[in-house]
């Protein structure tokens, strides 16, 4: 097996190729002044099993071109198979119309993979999981629930006062396996509304009694305004410990400030998206999902 990384998340990439007892190979990714791309890999993958690894986080476009061009330069070297691992799968929120006339973006980008010749797809906490039928090679959706479910054990074990809190209707599938990885620990959820014009989130109505503690579960954390608008609303409602675990950082820019600011004690993230060092905040706590990935692409 080969494994090359695109330039999104090497961090990553090279976790999982040391938990593979392999080293990365070489991928040249030359930008032209007008930022066109060339993609070259400097290795030969004929007959190999070849994985790419690329999220395809902000900036969204530029990663899904490179990741498109390392597909082929691999394909065109004769690989055996291609597995693009795409720890956070950008464009997955426009999964269907919500309004007549929008676009089917993640269907789109699943045409142009299959395309272009990839074998099989291995991705992480897929905002709902209708995505995956948008496939017709194989793709594996793994879910950083379990790392979670972990962390909680050993933080909270005993603690009879922790609720689950889903921050939408949405999330209610999610809420439920971590509940069931918990041994049945109680959970909530809070009524969201999001205003498709403005992207400004409202929350009024909690469903289900909460704890004094409570933890915050979601899929991704771009703008902050769920978790901020779910803490607030908490708060209000008797929580005196708020902890957030999300998979996916896609953070945009003003993300850290409104976290760093909510009413939460800490935020636990996964490594699928990579956070340079200017959006660290000091209640930001990473967990890695490399081991998994492995795990999976030695099946
Ligand atoms: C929405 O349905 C998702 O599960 C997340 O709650 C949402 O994408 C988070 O976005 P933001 O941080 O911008 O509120």
């Amino acid at each position: 097996m080969r494994i090359f990384s695109g330039t999104s998340n090497k961090f990553l990439a090279g976790k999982i190729a040391k938990n593979l007892e392999l080293k990365l190979s070489e991928l040249e990714v030359f930008v032209f002044p007008d930022k066109e791309k060339r993609v070259r890999i400097l290795n030969k993958v004929l007959d190999e099993d070849v994985v790419v690894v690329q999220s395809t986080s902000s900036p969204v476009d530029e990663n899904y071109m490179q990741l498109f061009f390392t597909i082929d330069a691999i394909k065109r070297g004769g690989a055996k198979s291609i597995t693009a691992v795409i720890p956070y799968f950008g464009y997955q929120r426009q999964d269907h119309m919500f309004r007549v006339g929008e676009a089917v973006s993640v269907k789109v980008i699943a045409q142009i993979l299959e395309a272009i010749g990839l074998s099989r797809l291995i991705t992480l906490d897929l905002h709902s999981v209708k995505i995956r039928e948008a496939f017709s090679i194989s793709a594996s959706d793994l879910s950083a629930l379990p790392v979670f479910a972990e962390f909680i054990k050993k933080k909270w074990e005993d603690d009879n006062f922790v609720t689950l809190i889903s921050p939408d209707m949405g999330g209610v599938r999610r809420i439920k396996i971590l509940s069931r990885l918990l041994n049945d620990i109680p959970f909530a959820v809070i009524e969201k509304n999001r205003d498709l014009v403005t992207g400004a989130v409202s929350a009024k109505k909690i469903t289900g009694k909460i704890g004094k503690k409570v933890i915050i579960v979601d899929d991704m954390i771009s703008s902050g305004g769920t978790i901020a608008t779910a803490a607030k609303l908490l708060r209000k409602n008797g929580a005196e410990e708020i902890y957030v675990f999300a998979t996916h950082p896609v953070f945009s820019e003003k993300a850290p400030q409104i976290l760093q600011k909510a009413a939460i004690n800490a935020v636990y993230v996964t490594d699928t998206v990579f956070v340079p060092e200017k959006k660290k905040f000091p209640k930001l706590k990473i967990l890695s999902v490399a081991e998994m990935i492995a795990r999976k692409l030695k099946v």
